[in-house]
């Protein structure tokens, strides 16, 4: 941004300063209102626990248990998930499930166990339950997993949703993971954790909680196995966790523990075991698979909040070109709409948006806009009128529009928990594709609305469609951004067919991952905010949503050229690599920190782009079996106790791992390695895990280690692909997959499989395929133990 555009920027946002403060004082006593009005005070209530079983009556995959004061549904599914729902709960309705949930597992049948209690044994799994409704979850081996307790409910006397509370104990070895974005994790060790989607509305650290994308999904990793488990309620509610301790071989083991409190929303749970790999495959089989992001999303990304003008956006573009520094996506933000105003552009500042689309996609670089769901409510304004037409916003509960405050002031929601307004909303893309958008990314959508005091956010009272079955914003909330993201994704699949969307969006909830991807927010810029971006990654991975990543140097503020440097050499190996800062944040361009950092920066673009085939593979690996591209180190060896507890490295698909630099002053760190032999990429020395190794960490680069037999597909100095290949252990064998895909359409490439192996002296690498074993179709490098 050059001065004038600077200072035009700072006084659109000025002048408008004070009058938004007004509106906000105003928003926040219209929202208090609302909920006085629209939601009856809590009255007394009455506790209730399900009491003594007095009826069982088996069904397809499990059956049904009467309790004297509730009911319990078991249901094992055809792909080993168990789902259990209390007072008739049912898996449907669910904004979590993809399509139909899954068939009963026939073979699983409700039969007596001891006390009185009974049980259901299935192939993968065994649930116990007690004669007071105690839940079991054991492995076929009788270990214990999970033993949820009789749940409570307080219900309201003169009728209203009943809160309920669900404790549950693990074993004292388990670990707890996931609850979707988390800035304190990956391990989430003991504490309360909030399920509501909240805009922390100032850059968050460490801390903060709860953010964007809540769930209540946990990834529970012991020395028994691993399970998930989801709670599939969308209200209000908390998650605390204790971790258990052991009595060092005293025998007095104290269990983690559990528990679960809701506002309301039915009592009702998917547990699935197995190993990580097998979990989140079954997550994937009931939540959907993980959307394909086109190839160029899998690039780099710059964004900016304030561009402020075409000649901005060129004077960018032209600085990655000048310094040799791969580009693949620019963003634009909401100073590109005229006043604010979503699927609008300001026709002074981007005169001729589709030109400068057209002449940047010829460099290779798209254009991604920024889309916020509220819309400025005026008169004039063609969203604003055509959604009034629509029936598309928001009303309170006696039937007036819903009206809150977001950047364009006072501003109307579009419901999209209605099907007619994902409709017509994902009809607006339109407007976006004619000015030459190829991608499209969801912000604001928690919902925001400011607000003086109170929560920033839609009253609760506020009515919602909720696909005819009619609610609240309490039950609404939480799935706001995943029905704004299905609304996007269908619209576009309708105006591009022939492309895959590309959508991310700041919130969601499960099942995210069918419509696209999420980003970090607007994570401080500091240390700490560096470790947060990566535990925010690890989090949504394990809850499913494998394509998430930082803004590259912070939110805010001005990052030191280390800092900088360090989050950017992380940023490239995630998935989404994206530099973006608010408008009143220092540079981010990789030249504005200096010759040195510029030269590594370079290195970790190049290196980023010699890897995108490989990043390719782990995309379509993550649809089709729900596996995340960034997994934390434990992922194929959960019992390692010591890999459960590290935080500050992940495995890049199965071949890498990465070990960023997350503190200040580093040119050197420990890497804690799972079994086996790896090699440093840089220095080629190999190192025998599992155990702790010290490698160098030099300002340059970021340690990253192959796995030994690893077999990665690479993009060659010719552009086409090769495949790298890492000397196995002597006496073992190596291998990898690889998926082709270079474009952005629907394609369905075959999945090649290579392995590599020792003969003799020599490490050959061959294909393999249904009709036998062919020479590699790419050019093979093999790297490590003298093979260079
Ligand atoms: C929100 C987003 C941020 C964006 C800004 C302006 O703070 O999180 O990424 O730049 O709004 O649109």
């Amino acid at each position: 941004m050059d001065g004038r555009d600077l200072v035009r920027s700072m006084k659109a946002v000025g002048s408008v300063g004070a009058a938004q403060r007004v509106r906000t004082v105003r928003a926040a006593w219209r929202r208090r209102r609302a909920d006085a009005a629209g939601l009856p005070a809590r009255g007394a209530e009455r506790a209730r626990v399900p009491g003594p079983v007095q009826e069982v009556e088996p069904g397809p995959g499990g059956g049904t248990l009467r309790f004297s004061r509730s009911e319990l549904r078991i249901l094992v599914a055809v792909n080993g998930a168990v789902f259990w729902g209390w007072d008739g709960a049912e898996p449907e309705p669910s904004y979590a499930l993809a399509g139909r949930c899954p068939e009963p597992d026939p073979r699983a049948v409700l039969e007596p166990d001891k006390d009185g209690g009974w049980r259901v044994v299935a192939e993968r799994v065994t649930v116990v339950v007690s004669r007071h409704g105690a839940i079991d979850v054991c492995t076929p081996g009788g270990m214990t997993l999970r033993r949820d307790l009789p749940p409570r409910w307080w219900e309201p006397r003169d009728g209203g949703p009943a809160r309920w509370m669900q404790r549950s104990e693990v074993a004292a070895d388990a670990r707890f993971f996931g609850l979707g974005g988390r800035a304190s994790g990956p391990r989430l060790r003991g504490g309360t954790y909030r399920l509501w989607n909240t805009d922390p509305r100032r850059p968050f650290g460490r801390g903060d909680d709860p953010l964007y994308l809540t769930m209540p999904v946990q990834l529970v990793v012991a020395d028994a196995a691993t399970h998930l488990v989801f709670h599939d309620t969308s209200w209000d509610g908390t998650v605390t966790l204790r971790e258990g301790e052991e009595g060092a071989g005293s025998g007095h083991d104290r269990s983690g523990f559990c528990e679960l409190r809701m506002d309301g929303g039915p009592l009702r749970c998917w547990v699935v075991v197995g190993t990580p790999a097998r979990v989140l495959l079954a997550w994937a089989s009931l939540t959907g698979a993980p959307a394909l992001p086109p190839a160029w999303a899998l690039g780099h990304h710059h964004a900016r909040w304030g561009f402020g003008s075409e000649q901005e956006v060129r004077r960018i573009v032209a600085g990655y070109l000048e310094h040799g520094l791969p580009l693949d996506a620019l963003h634009l933000d909401i100073d590109h709409f005229d006043e604010h105003q979503v699927f609008t552009v300001d026709q002074d500042r981007f005169p001729k948006l589709p030109v400068l689309a057209e002449e940047l996609r010829r460099d290779g670089i798209r254009l991604v806009s920024i889309v916020d769901p509220a819309v400025r409510a005026a008169r004039g304004n063609a969203v604003y009128d055509s959604g009034v037409a629509e029936d598309a916003f928001v009303r309170d509960a006696s039937g007036r529009l819903v009206e809150g405050v977001v950047w364009p002031g006072e501003s109307v929601f579009p419901d999209f928990t209605h099907a007619r307004v994902r409709r017509w909303w994902g009809g607006l893309y339109a407007e976006r594709l004619a000015q030459g958008f190829a991608g499209f990314w969801h912000d604001m959508n928690e919902p925001a609305s400011f607000t003086a005091f109170g929560e920033s956010t839609l009253p609760r009272s506020a009515r919602h469609d909720l696909e005819g079955r009619g609610g609240d914003h309490r039950e609404a909330h939480n799935v706001y951004g995943l029905c704004m993201a299905w609304a996007a994704y269908e619209g576009l699949r309708e105006l591009v067919p022939e492309e895959r969307p590309f959508v991310f969006s700041r919130s969601g909830w499960a099942g995210l991952q069918r419509y696209g991807g999420t980003w970090s927010g607007d994570v401080a810029t500091g240390w700490p905010g560096l470790r947060a971006s990566l535990s925010l990654v690890l989090g949504l991975g394990l809850c499913g949503v494998p394509y998430s990543g930082p803004d590259v140097g912070g939110f805010d503020g001005s990052p030191s050229p280390e800092l900088y440097l360090r989050w950017f050499q992380l940023g490239a190996y995630l998935p989404l690599f994206r530099t973006h800062a608010s408008l009143r944040a220092g540079r981010r361009e990789p030249w504005e920190f200096g010759p040195e950092v510029l030269e590594h920066a370079r290195a970790a673009l190049i290196e980023r782009r010699r890897l995108l085939p490989y990043f390719v593979t782990l995309a379509h690996l993550a649809r089709r079996t729900g596996a995340p591209y960034v997994r934390p180190v434990w992922w194929g060896a959960p019992e390692d106790r010591a890999l459960r507890d590290c935080e500050d490295a992940f495995l890049l698909g199965d071949c890498l791992l990465v070990a960023p630099v997350l503190d200040a002053g580093t040119d050197r760190r420990a890497v804690q390695l799972p079994r086996g032999l790896w090699y440093d990429t840089a220095t080629g020395r190999a190192y025998e895990g599992p155990g702790q190794v010290r490698v160098d960490a030099p300002l340059s680069r970021v340690p990253v280690l192959a796995r030994a037999g690893a077999v990665i597909p690479v993009r060659g100095e010719d552009g086409g692909l090769e495949l790298e290949v890492w000397t196995p252990a002597r006496g073992r064998t190596g291998g990898g997959l690889v998926v082709r895909d270079a474009g952005d359409g629907w394609d369905e490439p075959e999945i090649e499989r290579y392995v590599a192996r020792w003969e003799g002296r020599r490490v050959v690498v061959e294909r393999e395929s249904e009709d036998g074993v062919h020479e590699p179709s790419h050019p093979v490098r093999v790297r490590g133990l003298g093979g260079g």
